[in-house]
């Protein structure tokens, strides 16, 4: 491991107390690494965690408490946007303060979650501001890596708290054909993952496919989860995007969760098996 030997041998996590951020701060203290997480609100730090809160991340306060930190990891992100909190807002104005952040406490390592599927010609909102994180990121100086994710699937993850949430009320809705393929990869594989990133020259300034070994399409997915009493009930796309963009407040798919459904993003994951140097978790286990 190359940061081991670094005086600096902290690692710092934003969004922390997120699905992912919960996950890799468990894998770290698991591991006896030494994590600084930053978070709008505070939480009770595992054994090898300090936990800072901040408001504005306001980079006087901030710098001297990352001294030690050799990387951070960069786990802010929204999928779903508001007038409060645009993609923009988040995503992208967000990250700029980050990757100053990094710069000025002389962190050397980001590690950033993007999407999978984003790429220069993408049209949709949230991916849009996804690519321009990322070329904040890239043109930023520091040693990065960008992990485009697939679907993270772990306990209490996104999608599979929203299909349990609809398992509770009876029904899960699919939207369209549901032929449409996920390439679900296990949480634990992604803190691997981001711990490698970290500490391996060959993530360096590298983008990398953050997905599964198989893919699945959605309907195959959904059947996976339902329990014998749930119904499983195919809605129109078109009612989907209806409900998403007129009423957002009761729509079971968010207007990007769509694009990134009905895009059927599936790609290869031998190059991130290489790069980690080892296998994935077949689907079978992670669901
Ligand atoms: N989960 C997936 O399947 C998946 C797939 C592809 C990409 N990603 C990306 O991976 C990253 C982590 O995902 P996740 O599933 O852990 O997401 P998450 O559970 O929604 O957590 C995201 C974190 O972002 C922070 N955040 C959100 N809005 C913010 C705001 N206005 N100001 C400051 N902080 C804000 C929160 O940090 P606090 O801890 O301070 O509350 C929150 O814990 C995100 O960038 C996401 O887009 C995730």
């Amino acid at each position: 491991m190359i940061f081991v030997k670094e005086k600096r041998s902290q690692i710092a996590i934003t969004g922390a107390n997120g699905f992912v951020g919960r996950n890799i701060r468990k894998f770290l203290s698991h591991n006896k690494m030494s994590v600084i997480s930053l978070t709008r609100n505070k939480h009770m730090p595992l054994k090898y965690e300090t936990n800072i809160r901040y408001s504005d991340l306001d980079q006087k306060n901030l710098i001297p408490k990352l001294k030690n930190c050799y990387a951070l990891v960069h786990l802010i992100g929204q999928g779903i946007q508001s007038v409060d909190a645009t993609y923009d807002d988040v995503n992208v104005e967000l990250t700029k303060k980050i990757v100053k952040l990094c710069q000025n406490a002389k962190i050397r390592k980001i590690v950033y979650i993007s999407g999978f599927g984003v790429n220069q010609s993408t049209t949709f909102g949230y991916f849009i501001s996804k690519f321009e994180a990322e070329q904040e990121i890239i043109r930023s100086g520091l040693d990065y890596t960008i992990l485009r994710a697939s679907y993270i699937v772990g306990n209490n993850d996104p999608l599979t708290k929203n299909l349990n949430k609809q398992i509770k009320r009876g029904t899960i809705i699919i939207p369209g054909s549901g032929s449409y393929r996920l390439q679900p990869i296990s949480v634990n594989d992604v803190t691997k993952t981001i711990l490698a990133s970290i500490a391996n020259k060959q993530f360096s300034n590298k983008i990398v496919d953050l997905v599964g070994p198989q893919t699945i399409t959605f309907e195959n997915f959904v059947k996976k989860f339902a329990k014998k009493q749930t119904k499983i009930k195919k809605i129109d796309l078109e009612e989907a995007y209806r409900t998403a963009l007129n009423q957002p407040k009761n729509a079971i798919y968010g207007l990007d969760d769509l694009n990134i459904l009905v895009g059927d993003f599936v790609g290869n994951h031998k190059k991130l098996e290489q790069l980690c140097g080892f296998k994935l978790t077949p689907l079978k286990e992670i669901l």
